[in-house]
């Protein structure tokens, strides 16, 4: 991956929410890079501040702190006659594609908006560059005259894709956009969704729950946790050789199909229940819950190292050995 160039860079990104007079800390100093062509899977539980950063990535929402740079430039700094054009380079899949549909317009209609708010195609054009996008999502014109609650959540979930590349974007962030589907549909969908990366030279940021869902489709992986990245690798190294307690409970949780393998393998199983980001856990924020957590756990914050070629992991477990608590004795 080093040798791509980066499409996104997000530096020391910070975001809070005011909550009555608290702050709510989403998003806890992160950073990392995206690159061109690569799928960044990006996995954790329930309110850990994955929407929050695909939606500062989109310029959806403002970062309190931190830069995001985009193609080398600063998203924060953008003049604002540029917004749109940038815009139109980055989109979004949501995970229930009913809920994102507007309901009382065709398929047509759907599919003509992007279109007509940035003024880029009319007419017979129009119309020719809207079965091209139905072609390209497996579907066909038959479907434009149909509204939402006439497709299956599958057919539907192809339509919230077409929409997504109509305005030819270059990145996509896919939040969760199997998560309300069917088993049977869900690998029709990635599939879909990695032809399109490779036919259209796409780079997507993916957006799941648990590790299972991203590992078909991830060239790398991040572990999110309370608003930080607790762990980041190549994908195949992160499943074979998982460092972070967290990843590695992350992917106990997930079933092996072989019984004997299932029995004999170590599990990493988590106490309670994910803490509150008003009022995170000092120190490692995942310390309340880790099965190896040490006194430094719950005092200071690990920092974010690369252990190995692309693989970075916060965790005090895998701090250099203490070596400035030696004595040091001078030459002369
Ligand atoms: N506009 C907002 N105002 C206040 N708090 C918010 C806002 N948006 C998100 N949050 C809070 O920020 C945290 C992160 O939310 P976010 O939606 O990013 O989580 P998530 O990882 O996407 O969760 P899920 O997997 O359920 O979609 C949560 O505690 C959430 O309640
Ligand atoms: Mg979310």
């Amino acid at each position: 991956m080093t040798n791509t160039r980066p499409l996104i860079q997000v530096r020391n990104l910070k975001k809070s929410f005011p909550v009555k007079n608290l702050q709510l800390k989403a998003i806890d100093d992160i950073s990392f890079d995206i690159h061109e062509g690569e799928t960044l899977g990006l996995v954790g539980e329930s309110g850990c501040g994955k929407s929050t950063l695909g939606k500062m990535l989109l310029r959806l929402d403002t970062p309190t702190e931190g830069e995001i740079l985009f193609r080398q430039r600063n998203l924060l700094h953008i003049p604002s006659r540029e917004i749109q054009a940038i815009r139109k380079e980055m989109q979004i899949i949501f995970q229930d594609p009913y809920a994102s549909l507007n309901p009382r317009m065709t398929i047509q209609e759907i599919l003509a908006e992007p279109y007509e708010i940035h003024k880029c195609a009319r007419g017979a054009d129009k119309e020719e560059q809207i079965d091209a996008l139905l072609c390209l999502v497996g579907l066909n014109s038959s479907f434009k005259g149909r509204f939402p609650h006439e497709l299956s959540g599958g057919q539907r979930q192809r339509i919230g894709i077409a929409r997504a590349l109509s305005l030819q974007p270059k990145f996509l962030v896919c939040d969760e956009p199997i998560s309300a589907l069917d088993v049977s549909v869900q690998a029709q969908i990635i599939n879909l969704l990695k032809k399109l990366q490779s036919d259209l030279k796409l780079t997507y940021l993916f957006i799941a729950h648990d590790l299972g869902v991203v590992k078909y489709i991830s060239t790398r992986v991040a572990v999110m946790y309370l608003g930080r990245f607790m762990e980041m690798a190549p994908s195949e190294e992160l499943y074979r050789e998982p460092l972070h307690p967290y990843t590695q409970a992350l992917l106990s949780a997930i079933p092996i199909p072989d019984p004997k393998l299932e029995r004999s393998r170590t599990k990493v199983l988590l106490k309670g229940e994910i803490p509150s980001p008003v009022n995170p856990p000092k120190g490692c924020v995942f310390n309340t819950r880790c099965p190896f957590a040490k006194p430094i756990c719950q005092t200071i914050k690990p920092k974010w190292k690369e252990v190995s070629p692309e693989h970075f992991v916060a965790c005090h477990l895998f701090d250099p050995p203490a070596s400035s608590s030696l004595p040091i004795y001078s030459e002369s």
